[in-house]
């Protein structure tokens, strides 16, 4: 046999050869005994920092270098680790707001966003207000972004646009415009790579009311759905796509019973739908005006006689994303493909009237996409059963006693829950993560009793849940740190590196408490 001339090179000429291999092959050298390479391996910070960032999920955030050596860096994000798995924030601060809010709200990987003051002619504010969550220079100081018209929704793609996209609603005679303001958030003035910074939507007799809306935004590609509730025409409503930077459409506008949307990959979106009972999944086409294909319906489990859903939500952070061009002020960036997407819905049946949530891991739904369905006339398996899918993608947990104002409750593979009653009986802070890897990692230590938390795996479940007409198997397996300090929350938000705990007063967001872990 040959003698293999690799092993007899210098090792740093072996080691400059493996930093190029992925993990999985990092592993098979391991397994193959050989003691030089082992060695090699196991003794290089280098490796074991690599290891380390893509155990935990997350990217280095290039904008912000952390100006340290190696082994620092690994000693950063191993504390970043250990203190969100042993809920054991770094610091506290509160943010309060000396304004009154509207309902709308959204958190970004590091900025909290609301609506402020309305006017009370029109019961909307013509202005956001926002704040950076992690303790540093700018923490607890309220910014403001303008945009001089009456605003229904908002929704933002900072890190890989510097954009924020405000719906309006302007009055003009007997009609109502309806249109997205594209801003460069760095500067609140137009964005310079949209043709036209505004893209109006359509004009909307006053009688149907004012729209809810969804809006979502990944590359050039703009979502945005529009709800007339009180108009029983339904003949407005409909699922919009643009290319923000052209302005044109991308498709005319398709037909939906309700809002929430989300982006599965840059160029697919899954629209929940409750009439159906599904999650419809559509394919943009890249060209403008060359339309989208429906690819999947993804269907819940089968409902019991005299139910319907009657709302279904969802919202998943980070957006996946092509690039980043406002860079970020966190070390640590979690990788978008890896994110879960949470899934909020209320079965309404003859009797009751009651939440649900899902969490769907974005990677795994995507494996289940049959990409071919869109050149076929007559598509077959555009249907998925349950069963085929629902079981090894979802987590269902019973919302009926979770706060679930807040959607925003999730950042990569992490979901946050507070009890709905804890603004009367204090509750701990709930930190679920699917990680498959820290799942399998947290198994073989078992239940662990820290000083602040109490961490353990939570397996497989089956759920009764009244609405279903069978028991709801749920495959996924999460870790679960339960935090020994109680909070009177009423609702908690999650970002990069922060729990944020925020109590309302009347219809208005009284304080933020921001628990920073990094
Ligand atoms: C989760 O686990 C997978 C392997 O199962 C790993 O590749 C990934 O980086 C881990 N972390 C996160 C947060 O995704
Ligand atoms: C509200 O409407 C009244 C009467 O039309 C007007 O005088 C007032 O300026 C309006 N307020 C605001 C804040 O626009
Ligand atoms: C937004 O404006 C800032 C400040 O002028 C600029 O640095 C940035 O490049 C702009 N963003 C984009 C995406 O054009
Ligand atoms: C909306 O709901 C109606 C009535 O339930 C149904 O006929 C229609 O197919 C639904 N539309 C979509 C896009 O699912």
């Amino acid at each position: 046999m040959m003698k293999s001339h690799f092993l007899s090179l210098p090792s740093e000429l072996i080691l400059a050869c493996l930093v190029n291999l992925p993990s999985a092959d990092l592993d098979s050298c391991l397994k193959c005994r050989n003691r030089l390479l082992r060695s090699i391996i196991l003794n290089s910070v280098f490796l074991r920092y690599r290891r380390a960032q893509e155990l935990a999920g997350v990217e280095e955030n290039a904008d912000r270098p952390l100006n340290l050596g190696i082994s620092d860096r690994l000693a950063c994000l191993r504390r970043r680790e250990a203190s969100w798995l042993t809920f054991a924030p770094r610091s506290r601060h509160t943010i309060s707001t000396d304004f009154q809010t509207t309902g709308l709200y959204d958190l970004t990987s590091e900025i909290y966003f609301v609506g402020d003051t309305a006017d009370p002619n029109t019961s909307l504010c013509t202005s956001l207000k926002y704040v950076y969550t992690s303790p540093g220079t700018e923490a607890s100081q309220w910014h403001t972004i303008n945009a001089g018209k009456p605003i229904v929704d908002f929704g933002t793609a900072l890190e890989e646009h510097d954009l924020i996209a405000m719906v309006t609603y302007t009055l003009n005679g007997a009609k109502a415009s309806i249109d997205v303001l594209l801003l460069n958030f760095s500067t609140g003035a137009p964005h310079p790579l949209a043709a036209q910074p505004t893209l109006h939507i359509h004009d909307v007799e006053l009688n149907r009311g004012r729209p809810g809306v969804s809006l979502e935004i990944v590359g050039q590609n703009l979502a945005l759905s529009l709800m007339y509730w009180n108009d029983e025409s339904r003949d407005m409503d409909g699922l919009y796509l643009y290319n923000w930077k052209s302005g044109l459409a991308k498709i005319a506008a398709l037909p939906i019973n309700n809002t929430g949307l989300a982006f599965l990959t840059p160029d697919i979106i899954i629209v929940p739908n409750a009439a159906e009972a599904t999650l419809d999944v559509l394919h943009i086409r890249p060209e403008d005006g060359e339309g989208a294909d429906f690819l999947h319906a993804f269907h819940l489990p089968t409902l019991a006689g005299h139910t319907g859903v009657f709302s279904f939500q969802c919202r998943g952070a980070p957006n996946p994303c092509a690039s980043i061009s406002r860079p970020s002020r966190s070390p640590f960036l979690p990788r978008p493909s890896d994110s879960i997407l949470i899934f909020a819905l209320t079965i309404i049946s003859l009797t009751s009237e009651t939440e649900y949530t899902f969490v769907v891991p974005r990677a795994r739904l995507a494996r289940m996409l049959d990409l071919r369905n869109r050149e076929l006339d007559d598509a077959t398996g555009i249907d998925v059963d349950w069963e085929a899918w629902g079981p090894q993608c979802t987590r269902w947990l019973d919302a009926t006693t979770l706060s679930t104002q807040y959607i925003t409750a999730t950042v990569g593979q992490r979901m946050v829950t507070i009890a709905r009653n804890a603004p009367l009986v204090r509750a701990p802070i709930r930190v679920l993560d699917f990680n498959e890897t820290n799942v399998q990692k947290q198994r073989a230590n078992g239940l662990v009793e820290g000083p602040h938390a109490v961490v353990r795996v939570v397996e497989e479940t089956t759920l009764d849940l009244e609405p279903f007409a069978l028991p709801v198997v749920s495959l996924l397996p999460y870790v679960e740190t339960t935090s020994k300090d109680l909070f009177d929350y009423d609702a908690v938000l999650i970002n990069d590196e922060n729990i944020i705990g925020a109590r309302f007063g009347d219809r208005s967001v009284e304080s933020l408490e921001v628990l920073h872990f990094g």
